[in-house]
């Protein structure tokens, strides 16, 4: 038998994660991307956080987001080591903070919901979170510390995750994927708008995208918009934050994540409009005003960036990670608002898939089956001891 042949579908943060496993592990790796390393990877904030993100409701969500936050410091230095080059991972930690009463009693519900579940989070009056981050201003009247919620510059972990799966032996087609084939029972290869691939496993990474690669992934993802925008410290203005800070600003939320050398990334809307993305007059007016509120010194930074990325949302807004469709047919897409967090999870995920071993406990509410047994035609969904044989390859 000869060894698997893989195509990742997709190189955006998790087609890429991914792909750097499968090649590190001595897998034969073809990654598919017009365009590698852009779309909503190289837009995005790069907060990596499951604490300040959750929401009563969305408990799996937080268990799977807690799982790879605590895989992340070490992702990131295997993948520094891997690559020769930082994958930019910030440690500082994060606040989140209220202006209103009515953005308070939000936090408090927050506060209390993780309380409940056991994660500890510090309350803070606005006094106490000016002496940890000077640069929130006198509207900031109260929040809450949260060290382990921490950050990530999407742009250098991009390219730490290119290089490092090229120096594992990754090779990349720039050419446009159409389809994944088949032969009605398992896959064939990939259609692109250059040459045919040939593969025997296909691992669909495609964000937003992925919904038009193959019938069974038709209507399960959908695109949710996002406007970001990037500033940069300008001699004389107030400093920066050194923690990524989220706020409720007249209970819109808003979100502000630092960078190297005095750049803010500040985001981000959230719109459902299919595939737009064109940055609007009302979104940078929202997110600028909003942000000014927080962060007055801001007024005097320099807006260097506008962008707009389109978010994977699966139909409950849980990643679908596992095997669908024919033999030989995998999926790690849907993460929507949490593709930065979840890559390192999701990547060992994938790689327990191609072994043939369970995925990770965390990782099992986002089995594709939940979604596919609720509407049949969309595919045949497997539960996951099935599904690991299925697509396992062979590494002779
Ligand atoms: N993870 C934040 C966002 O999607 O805006």
């Amino acid at each position: 038998m000869t060894k698997s042949r893989l195509a990742f579908i997709g190189a955006g943060v998790i087609g890429l994660s991914c792909a750097w496993r499968a090649a590190s592990a001595g897998l034969r790796v073809t990654v598919v991307d017009p365009a590698p390393a852009s779309g909503a990877s190289w837009v995005a904030g790069g907060m990596l956080a499951p604490v300040t993100e959750a929401w009563p409701g969305e408990e799996a969500l937080l268990e799977l987001g807690v799982e790879s936050v605590r895989r992340w410091p070490g992702f990131a230095e295997e993948l520094g080591v891997a690559a020769g080059q930082s994958a930019g991972l910030r440690t500082e930690g994060t606040v989140v903070v209220a202006t209103g009463s009515g953005d308070r009693a939000e936090l408090d519900t927050l506060a209390d919901y993780l309380a409940r579940l056991g994660r500890a989070v510090e309350r803070l009056s606005g006094r106490e979170l000016r002496r940890l981050e000077p640069a929130l201003g006198p509207d900031v009247r109260g929040g809450l510390s949260v060290p382990g919620d921490l950050a990530v510059d999407n742009r250098m972990l991009l390219a730490a995750l290119r290089t490092a799966a090229e120096r594992a032996g990754a090779t990349f087609v720039e050419s446009a994927a159409r389809a994944v084939l088949d032969d009605g029972t398992r896959v064939t290869g990939v259609r692109t708008d250059g040459a045919d691939l040939e593969s025997d496993v296909v691992i669909v990474c495609a964000g937003a995208h992925s919904g038009s690669l193959h019938p069974v992934l038709t209507g399960l993802v959908r695109p949710v918009k996002g406007e970001i925008l990037r500033l940069a410290h300008r001699a004389g203005a107030f400093p920066p934050p050194s923690r990524t800070v989220r706020a409720l600003v007249d209970g819109r939320p808003v979100y502000v994540v630092p960078r190297d050398g005095g750049g803010l990334v500040v985001g981000a809307t959230q719109a459902e409009t299919g595939f737009d993305t064109e940055v609007t007059v009302g979104g940078v007016r929202d997110l600028l005003r909003d942000a000014e509120r927080v962060l007055p010194g801001i007024a005097e930074y320099a807006l260097v960036e506008s962008a707009a990325g389109l978010r994977p949302g699966s139909p409950d807004n849980l990643p679908l990670v596992g095997a669908l469709g024919p033999e030989g047919l995998l999926v790690a897409t849907g993460h929507h608002r949490n593709g930065m967090l979840l890559a390192p999870v999701t990547a060992d995920a994938v790689l327990q898939l191609l072994h043939g071993r369970p995925v990770p406990d965390a990782m099992r509410p986002a089995d594709p089956a939940r979604v596919t047994a609720a509407a049949p035609s969309a595919g045949r969904g497997h539960r996951y001891p099935e599904e690991v044989a299925r697509a396992r390859v062979d590494q002779r």
